[in-house]
């Protein structure tokens, strides 16, 4: 079935904003849905846009009964690892329950299609490595385990309701499209690369790289970045493919990893500012390195990354900084 008319709840957010400007490239209706807490107003690229939270479940089983969309993007949640340590119940409240809320919305409205960020931290620390699909679950935040349990939700309301899910375990979402006014803007940051390039630009006063005696080549984390409008790219595939499966659990990445100093490195080529970052103790929680293993999404979805190059990634993000130094106006 072609699609026409989707909606994207979280929208505003960094993934969902560059998934929505790729969505209306591609022809599609987006209308975004979104609250506001982490997101930007002009970062919204849409037809219609929605402020409301999916916490209100009467608004939205409104919204839906009102409307027909030929699929669902979540990309809404609370995500930040320490964070959810510290505060489990928002993590529990604004991932599950609003979760739950979109599924139950979905189920009375006749919406069968959901293509559903969830995350490599379903996994928790790697057995081994590059990580595949089949690798036990067992995460060790908050965080990671509410996805995780809505992972298990979504496979429930396919079982029994017939709602089809994509479901997509990012490794670390990075890069922007600069030229087109979009780029990174969580507050507060915690990814590296934008905290690197923020620092090069004399932005911020510090940066800190979380633990140089890991076990890999240098001795800080190995992590492997995929672009965002890669991630993008797979989403638009993966909903596609929900015409021929009902459930798809893929890993998105690139299957290559970088260390923390790489990324560093590269940040000091391309910026040709001589970084000197500080050394503090290991985060709790961060495996020494989280490598996807994507043959799933490669094969079955026809998607190859094609902008995830390190050294472009970080050229991009230059960009988006020395245009938007505060990130975004609002
Ligand atoms: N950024 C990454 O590296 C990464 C990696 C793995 C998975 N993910 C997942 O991808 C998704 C997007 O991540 P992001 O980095 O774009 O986050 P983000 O915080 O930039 O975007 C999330 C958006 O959802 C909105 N939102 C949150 N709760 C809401 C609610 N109850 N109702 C309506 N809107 C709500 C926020 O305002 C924000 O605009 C998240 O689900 C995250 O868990 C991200």
């Amino acid at each position: 079935m072609k699609i026409s008319r989707v909606l994207v709840i979280g929208g505003a957010g960094y993934v969902g904003s560059h998934f929505s400007f790729f969505a209306g490239n591609n022809g599609l209706k987006v209308t975004i849905m979104d609250n506001l807490s982490k997101g930007h107003r002009s970062a919204l690229r849409c037809s219609e846009f929605i402020e409301a939270d999916l916490l209100n479940y009467d608004n939205f089983l409104k919204h839906l009964s009102d409307n027909k969309y030929d699929a669902i993007f979540h990309f809404a949640a609370s995500c930040l690892v320490g964070e959810s340590v510290q505060d489990p119940a928002q993590y529990y409240k604004n991932n599950i329950l609003a979760a739950f809320n979109m599924l139950e919305a979905m189920r009375l409205t006749g919406h069968d299609k959901v293509i559903f960020s969830s995350t490599c931290a379903v996994y928790g620390y790697p057995q081994r490595l590059p990580l595949d699909e089949n690798h036990p679950k067992n995460p060790i935040s908050p965080y990671g385990r509410t996805k995780l349990a809505i992972e298990w939700m979504l496979e429930d309301y396919n079982v029994a309701y017939g709602i089809r899910s994509a479901q997509l375990r990012y490794f670390n979402a990075a890069g922007c499209e600069p030229d087109f006014g979009l780029g990174e803007d969580h507050k507060p940051e915690t990814h590296l690369i934008p905290n690197v390039v923020r620092f090069a630009l004399k932005l911020s006063d510090e940066l800190t790289i979380f633990g140089d005696d890991y076990p890999t080549r240098d001795g800080t984390c190995v992590r492997d970045y995929i672009h965002v409008m890669d991630l993008a790219d797979a989403h638009l595939k993966a909903c596609s493919k929900l015409d021929e499966v009902p459930m798809i659990r893929y890993n998105l990445g690139t299957g290559r990893g970088y260390t923390n100093l790489e990324v560093v490195d590269s940040v000091r080529r391309i910026s040709g500012v001589d970084i000197k970052p500080k050394y503090g103790p290991r985060r709790p929680g961060d495996p020494a390195e989280l490598v996807a293993d994507a043959a799933l999404a490669h094969e079955n979805l026809d998607w190859k990354p094609t902008r995830s190059d390190l050294d472009s990634i970080v050229k991009e993000v230059i960009k988006w900084f020395s245009l938007c130094p505060q990130g975004y106006p609002n």
